[in-house]
């Protein structure tokens, strides 16, 4: 059992979506006691993606003032990483791809066995394909020997898949994650801590 986790929480968003949940991530963990590595993903595509939604202005000082993980061997020393990612064409976006693939070596060694993990993902509509860009998140994880916490149906706020949580923004992608997912955020960190560390949540 934990004492006082190591919580890495990574993601990739342009249109702030999945920057804002990563944020509630953040705060709940450090809420509850954890210590919490965020970092932020590099696009190159950034500009050009951003442009295709206005409401992506709104977020971008936001989120590049986030630390960027310029390398995997950061999220290493944590007991747990959250990672988050827009659902591009029912998969994961290229920069949480390109991140994952970065583990090769760290493979080899299994040095991610062991170590907690949880997915998280927002979409356009509710039929466009997060629960796939989940479960490619935690196919993830468990190529790492990683130990995937689903999302029990205990869980409150926003009614969320088993395999994370999700967001839908809308085909402007500019609904925002409300209290409905802070709350499930909320409710579901509290679980995963319990799992951790043996405290009941
Ligand atoms: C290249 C691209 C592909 C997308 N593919 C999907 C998709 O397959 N299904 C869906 O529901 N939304 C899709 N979207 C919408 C995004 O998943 C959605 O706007 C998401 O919330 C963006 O995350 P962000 O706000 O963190 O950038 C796509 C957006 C882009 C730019």
């Amino acid at each position: 059992m934990l004492k006082s986790p190591h919580i890495a929480v990574v993601f990739h968003s342009v249109c702030g979506n999945t920057f804002l949940l990563a944020e509630q991530y953040r705060q709940s963990f450090e809420k509850l006691g954890a210590k919490v590595s965020f970092f932020r993903l590099f696009d190159p595509n950034y500009a050009v993606t951003g442009d295709a939604f206005p409401g992506s202005r709104a977020y971008k000082e936001a989120i590049t003032s986030v630390e960027l993980l310029e390398s995997p061997a950061r999220v290493l020393d944590c007991d747990a990483l959250f990672l988050g990612s827009p659902t591009y064409f029912g998969n994961v976006s290229a920069p949480v791809k390109a991140f994952m693939d970065s583990f090769v070596d760290h493979w080899v060694e299994a040095r991610l066995a062991g170590k907690w993990f949880g997915g998280f993902a927002t979409a356009g509509t509710p039929y466009g394909g997060a629960d796939m860009c989940l479960l490619a998140l935690n196919l993830f994880a468990q190529h790492m020997g990683m130990v995937t916490v689903s999302v029990p149906s205990t869980v409150t706020g926003s009614v969320q898949p088993a395999y994370g949580i999700a967001h839908y923004s809308g085909d402007l992608s500019d609904r925002r994650p409300g209290a409905g997912e802070a709350e499930a955020v909320a409710s579901y960190c509290a679980h995963v801590m319990a799992l951790m560390t043996g405290r009941k949540s």
